[in-house]
């Protein structure tokens, strides 16, 4: 058992090491991180703040929306030599996009979380500027920008929207427009690792194992070659709020795309493909590294199957059986769970190989089901020696 949950059980209320931060798409804290600059991503904590149960009641101060690690002296909110100068990702303005944050086993305080894009260029601009850092005035008037803009999980159709088991229906936090976690004492997926229930070390963090969490947004509909999608965690059970942002494009929704108006599943599989773009090894951070040849690739794919159904993986490149099904990799169904659906499978893959795939159920008679056009794609990225990825995915 956990030492926070015996803690916890005791109603003892214990600061620790380790949190969360956003990664898909790779956050300026991610990139740090992988540079070998912040030590631990997970830990740009803004504290002590009324975090619970009034989610926008904590002015941002030092932190802004980017965050500030004070354990390595680092503040996101001003473009530095590994992150902020590029995009990590463009979207089309009505995309539904998967995104992903890693919160640590050892610091899963539960709560809810929202994600935002503040449509004021000028405010933005202020972040985008590696010669300036932006006063704690224009962090706060950012943030509150971002909240305007706060991408709602009821904007996905069909999207599970609930309320935090931890809130009552007299209090702020009882709401669903925000995403929530699990009940920070559950007995099983508590807390934020309830929102997947992914295996642990799903996603890296330095303390103990990270678990995915991961949830859908809409993309809105507003033009920039270059902004930022910023991501908010408030903590049920310290006082404490996490903030970090990714830097984005987003090109008109009337882009000519022909399915630019269509519905929300041909979005969304548009997006997927997106999201898993933009993901790059990770690696424990060190100065200096030994280039990978080849990156461990761990495929997620959650798919709801009937007994005798598998599901498989199939693409472009041999590795993956060049579409010819028969030679299509098998994934293990070895973590799956009715609330957790999830299929797995770990490929090692040149870096640099870019491919197309998509995932197939083969069926007890031996037909096959393929998912929805259009194919996914990857770039396995490059990293040091030992790097793995992960890319994390729904049926479509
Ligand atoms: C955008 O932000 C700037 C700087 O805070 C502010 O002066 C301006 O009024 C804002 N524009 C809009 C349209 O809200
Ligand atoms: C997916 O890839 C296959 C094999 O290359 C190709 O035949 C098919 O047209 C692709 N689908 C789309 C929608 O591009």
């Amino acid at each position: 058992m956990k030492a926070t949950s015996i803690l916890a059980a005791l109603g003892v209320l214990v600061l620790v090491d380790a949190h969360g931060y956003l990664t898909i798409p790779s956050s300026r804290t991610r990139l740090g991180f992988e540079a070998g600059i912040d030590t631990c991503p997970e830990c740009s904590i803004l504290e002590p703040v009324t975090a619970w149960p009034d989610l926008e009641e904590a002015q941002v101060g030092r932190s802004g929306p980017c965050g500030y690690n004070a354990r390595v002296s680092v503040d996101y909110n001003q473009p530095g030599e590994y992150w902020g100068n590029s995009v990590v990702a463009t979207y089309t303005g009505g995309d539904v996009v998967e995104v992903q944050w890693c919160v640590d086993n050892n610091g899963d305080h539960g709560g809810m979380f929202t994600y935002g894009i503040c449509q004021n260029q000028t405010l933005v601009d202020l972040f985008l500027d590696p010669d300036y850092l932006p006063t704690n005035d224009e962090k706060q008037a950012a943030e509150d920008c971002f909240l305007a803009g706060e991408l709602k999980c009821t904007d996905v159709d069909g999207q599970t929207c609930g309320y935090n088991p931890d809130c009552t229906s007299d209090q702020a936090c009882y709401r669903n427009d925000w995403f929530t976690c699990n009940a920070f004492s559950a007995d099983t997926n508590r807390g934020c690792e309830g929102v997947d229930g992914a295996a642990e070390f799903s996603c890296t963090t330095t303390i103990s194992g990270g678990y995915t969490v991961t949830k859908k947004i809409k993309i809105p509909d507003y033009d920039s070659d270059h902004t930022l999608l910023r991501f908010r965690w408030n903590s049920y059970q310290t006082a404490q709020v996490y903030l970090h942002c990714a830097d984005i494009a987003i090109t008109g929704s009337g882009s000519g795309s022909s399915s630019s108006s269509s519905s929300s599943s041909s979005s969304t599989s548009t997006s997927s493909s997106t999201s898993t773009k933009t993901s790059t090894a990770t690696t424990t951070a060190t100065s200096t590294c030994t280039a990978a040849t080849s990156v461990s690739v761990k495929f997620n794919e959650l798919v709801t199957t009937t007994y005798g159904e598998n599901v498989y993986i199939s693409g472009s490149i041999s590795q993956l059986g060049s579409w010819d099904t028969s030679s299509a990799i098998a994934l293990s169904a070895s973590s799956y769970t009715s609330s957790n659906p999830l299929w797995t499978g770990t490929i090692s893959l040149p870096v640099g190989t870019s491919f197309e795939y998509k995932f197939i159920k083969k069926e007890t008679d031996g037909s096959i089901v393929w998912e929805s056009d259009p194919n996914r794609s990857y770039t396995v990225p490059t990293g040091c020696s030992g790097a793995t990825a992960t890319v994390a995915a729904t049926w479509k």
